[in-house]
């Protein structure tokens, strides 16, 4: 067991990077050096995490060593490139972006789902952590996967804007300060994204699925061990700021009833089942948003089909869904108890 680690953090001046900074602190996460990496724009920048001021560096050969561990949030480009060297240079790389992920020599870990994967017994190497809607929707899964089996998924995702960096998040805020303005400047996204819904996040392929879509469908095979599991997802950019909410409807292999899953589900560490669909009980993404659980309601049974349920899944994209996943995969290779 190691203390008192030695952490980089790549994108430290990120959305995903800031969060990291937050969650390292909140969770007294046991470290002797913080190197926060990031653009030039940043260099020279402090940043204070656990009652020290740290300083912005920007990536140069050499500048992992000594360090046991970096976590990556600087987008696919960059950690393609410094990941793989921060492992040469004997830390755990944990990498945020899509990279890496459907590498099949590169492990992609949610803790509370494949874990096992790997342990204090592990060499230093990159791991990958999965995408956010992807994150959220295998917690909910993993439950009724060993219950009861899991034969098809259907999911649609109401994407927070925060999930698009903070380009995305100031995008929302400027167009909703000037929101009379019938013709808003957009960037970031493709269309206006105040008053509105965009089903696009990323790139299309040409059987019309967007690359988030394709990203949700292969990773959760992945995560779950499950390769032949069918898995269909579509993806919308809503303007909420922070938390993604999924609408999922799974098909079991096993006839049960309601309250056995509602068991499955609340027996799992990392989930808060709030269902009280009468008294408006439900998550939402502004009551979940700087949470740290996968949080689910709206559980029923589709009234043709006694094998299918619909859910509603709700979860912190930046927390859980990025910075929270991969401080839990360094403490769990680390053998950490965060002391929140
Ligand atoms: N937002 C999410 O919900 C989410 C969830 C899961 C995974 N991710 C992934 O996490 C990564 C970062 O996302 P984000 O939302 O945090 O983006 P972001 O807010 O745009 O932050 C990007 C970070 O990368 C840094 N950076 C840019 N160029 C760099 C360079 N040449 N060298 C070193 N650092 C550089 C930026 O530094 P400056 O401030 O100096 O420009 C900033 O710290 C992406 O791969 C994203 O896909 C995001």
């Amino acid at each position: 067991m190691k203390r008192n680690l030695k952490v980089g953090v790549v994108g430290a001046t990120g959305m995903v990077g800031q969060t990291f900074m937050n969650i390292l602190e909140e969770r007294k996460f046991p470290m002797a050096e913080l190197r926060p990496f990031a653009s030039d724009a940043s260099a020279g920048k402090k940043i204070h995490v656990q009652g020290q001021d740290w300083t912005v560096q920007t990536l140069k050969p050499g500048c992992f060593d000594g360090l046991d561990l970096v976590f990556f949030s600087s987008g696919d480009d960059i950690s393609k490139e410094w990941a793989p060297l921060a492992a040469k240079a004997g830390a755990f790389a944990i990498d945020n972006s899509a990279a890496f992920r459907m590498d099949p020599s590169i492990h992609l870990v949610v803790p509370e789902v494949n874990g096992h994967l790997v342990n204090s017994q592990s060499k230093p190497q990159v791991i990958a952590n999965p995408n956010c809607s992807t994150i959220q929707l295998v917690v909910a899964l993993k439950p009724l996967a060993d219950k009861f089996g899991l034969e098809e998924v259907r999911v649609s995702s109401y994407q927070a804007v925060s999930g698009a960096g903070i380009a995305g998040y100031d995008e929302l805020l400027a167009q909703t300060a000037d929101y009379k303005n019938p013709e808003p400047e957009n960037a970031t996204f493709p269309h206006p994204i105040l008053f509105n819904c965009i089903p696009q996040i990323g790139s299309f392929n040409d059987e019309g699925f967007c690359s988030e879509e394709v990203k949700i469908m292969k990773e959760t095979r992945k995560i779950l061990g499950l390769s032949d599991l069918k898995v269909s997802a579509f993806t919308v950019r809503i303007p909420a700021l922070n938390a993604h909410s999924e609408s999922v409807w799974v098909t079991l292999k096993q006839k049960t009833e309601r309250a056995q899953i509602v068991e499955s589900l609340k027996s799992f560490n990392g989930i808060v089942f709030q269902d009280e669909p009468q008294k408006s009980v439900y998550p939402t993404p502004r009551n979940v948003s700087g949470e740290d659980p996968v949080y689910v309601g709206r559980l029923h049974r589709d009234p043709e089909n006694p094998y299918l349920w619909l859910m509603w899944v709700v979860s912190d994209n930046i927390r859980k869904g990025a910075a929270l996943n991969g401080i839990q995969i360094a403490e769990h290779i680390f053998d950490i108890k965060p002391q929140a």
